[in-house]
């Protein structure tokens, strides 16, 4: 998510657009900009690439009143200067700051060029102010009215011009955004952290409102209760969590949705990922995938194995990047080699990838992070788009990861003879997830209680088979990251008896992650195994399974849908889980000890 910043009222607006943008940079921005009407008309706009933190330049003359900024965390087009925000029309008369995703930015694009305008940036917000020029006559909030209607996709605006220089004029759909309220001066903003150090009287906007505010007035469409912001300034950044990682679980449905938005063509069965179309022809000629991950993104790879092999019919392999670097995997050219990062930093994936290459591989990445090294160094992929992850444990960009590979499943089936009912199923069960992580969401008091009774443990087993496998594992490294006083492990369902088994006993909890599914008869037989030890079990179950409610001690559900997307929903509550169960041994969740961010070690 970008960071939004405006100011109007009766002082120099530079001064306090900066310390917003500072107060937003905790989430790792990679840009920011920012423009202020000076008078006589007169526009000072300034972009810079890197931290708001290290910007030395003195602004003192710069007086003008009426202003916007952004900081910008990179989706659609590089890091860059041009690309940085505020964007402007071809006459550099309105200026406009964006968080979100323009759906359709590609057809008005094509559109606006036909009808002559000229862009300068790669991103999907310059359409916006494109279009407010094409129908402004002196009127801003009227050509943000005509131009919005237009629109498919998410936005936060804050929008300026020259030529109607006493407003700004601010609208919502799907972004947040807020207005701050002051004597004879206004804000406007995406998080009220930006605005927390000029007021604390905020308006909070709704999807389809558009706001105008003057120097000495504000009117939205509707009338609207101001409220007050009780918070301080590092919860404000939390959003009213206590931890980012408890935030970042809650924004789960929203990582989903941000992971296929405007990527499937659902009457067509197809996934419209932009990334890969410049490689289309060549993956048609691919005969296998190798997918290369660290840590929790290679369960999201395992997963993704499971889903390529049964849907789209290629054989796939999940290999550990560290591994795969140095066993001399019997690779060429009709090989795909897809790497998945958060960071897009790890140094273990960059240089698998780079090995990949050597070996005449096609290299594709699924990364998090805009512009990152291995964004840059495949020859194609697609991004998570979920907004920078704070909180050292990997979350809500796994989940985003699972539901990209969905797609990804769809876009190589469609390709090898997958019908377009299957397709369509696929996408349409995908479209359904959201809400359905937020039905999971809505019982985590009963997941907090859950982590409470089985705090007293200090080893667990998680235990799946088939999709949900990998969701063992990242249940188990979520556990012994998060709450490392408990030593955690993941494993196959069917391969307890093989020799683990021997540790369980009534200290030894197992969760079982057991859906109504293909291998449901199997993981029942391996819960009486264990219940047959006196083994505790936790068990993760569909809604309206009333059997296993008799065998385990304790059950979370999950609401029901296809087999291939259930790690989806089985993650969430493992997640809160994991998290809970930290908070009540009183451990730092969101900076385990021990490690980093990113790791760009070997
Ligand atoms: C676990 C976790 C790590 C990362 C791993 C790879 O919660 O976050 O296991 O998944 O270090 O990192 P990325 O995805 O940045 O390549």
């Amino acid at each position: 998510m970008c960071g939004i910043v405006g100011y109007i009222g009766k002082k120099p607006a530079l001064p306090v657009l900066l310390s917003g943008l500072k107060r937003l940079e905790y989430r790792g921005y990679d840009s920011y900009g920012f423009c202020i009407l000076e008078k006589k008309k007169d526009v000072f706009l300034y972009k810079k690439k890197g931290k708001i933190s290290e910007l030395q330049e003195d602004f003192s003359n710069i007086k003008g009143q009426i202003g916007i900024a952004h900081t910008r965390w990179a989706t659609t087009g590089a890091v860059s200067e041009q690309n940085t925000h505020p964007h402007f029309d071809c006459h550099k008369n309105i200026f406009l700051v964006h968080n979100g995703i323009i759906e359709n930015y590609q057809e008005l694009k094509e559109q606006l060029i036909k009808e002559g305008h000229q862009f300068t940036s790669e991103t999907d917000t310059e359409v916006l102010a494109h279009l407010i020029e094409k129908y402004f006559d002196d009127n801003l909030e009227e050509a943000v009215r005509q131009a919005l209607k237009e629109v498919r996709g998410t936005y936060g605006i804050a929008v300026i011009s020259k030529k109607d220089p006493e407003k700004i004029v601010a609208a919502k759909l799907g972004s947040p955004l807020i207005l701050g309220i002051n004597d004879n001066e206004f804000l406007v903003a995406s998080d009220p952290a930006a605005i927390i150090s000029s007021t604390r009287q905020i308006i909070t906007l709704d999807d389809n409102e558009i706001a105008v505010l003057s120097p000495d007035k504000f009117f939205i469409l509707k009338e609207k209760p101001i409220e007050k912001i009780e918070w301080d300034i590092e919860d404000a950044q939390k959003q009213g969590f206590s931890h980012f990682m408890l935030k970042e679980i809650f924004e789960e449905p929203e990582a989903i949705k941000k992971s296929i938005v405007g990527r499937m063509i659902l009457e067509q069965g197809l996934a419209k990922l932009g990334g890969l179309d410049e490689v289309s022809e060549r993956l048609k000629k691919i005969e296998k995938v190798v997918i290369i991950a660290c840590g929790t993104a290679s369960y999201a790879g395992k997963v993704g194995e499971y889903m390529f092999e049964e849907y789209a019919k290629i054989p796939t392999k999940l290999e550990i990047a560290s591994e795969f670097r140095y066993k001399n995997s019997i690779l060429d050219d009709k090989t795909a080699v897809l790497a998945i990062s958060q960071s897009g930093e790890t140094i273990d994936t960059l240089e698998a990838i780079k090995e990949a290459k050597r070996k005449g591989c096609l290299t594709l990445g699924l990364v998090n992070t805009v512009g990152s090294s291995i964004a840059r160094e495949t020859d194609a992929g697609v991004y998570c788009r979920v907004g920078q992850e704070i909180a050292v444990a990997s979350t809500k960009a796994f989940i985003s990861q699972l539901s990209i590979l969905a797609l990804i499943t769809v876009f190589l089936g469609r390709q090898r003879g997958m019908s377009l009912t299957t397709g369509k199923r696929i996408l349409q069960e995908l479209e359904k997830l959201p809400d359905l992580a937020r039905k999971i969401l809505n019982k985590s008091d009963d997941i907090k209680d859950l982590a409470k009774k089985y705090s007293e443990y200090r080893n667990f087993f998680f235990l799946a088979r088939k999709y949900n496998f990998p969701i063992a594992q990242e249940g188990a490294i979520k556990l012994k990251e998060i709450a490392w006083k408990i030593h955690a492990e993941g494993y196959p369902g069917g391969e307890i008896k093989h020799g683990p088994i021997a540790l369980i006993d009534e200290n030894f909890p197992t969760v079982v992650i057991c859906p109504s599914d293909s291998v449901y008869d199997k993981m029942k037989n391996a819960l009486e195994e264990i219940k047959a030890r006196k083994g505790k079990i936790l068990a993760v179950i569909t809604q309206g399974n009333d059997e296993i409610k008799n065998l385990a001690d304790d059950v979370i559900y999950i609401p029901k849908t296809l087999e291939m997307l259930t790690p989806i929903l089985t993650t969430i509550p493992l997640h809160l889980f994991a998290a809970y169960l930290g908070l009540e041994l009183g451990l730092d969740i969101d900076k385990p000890r021990n490690l980093a961010k990113s790791v760009t070690v070997e």
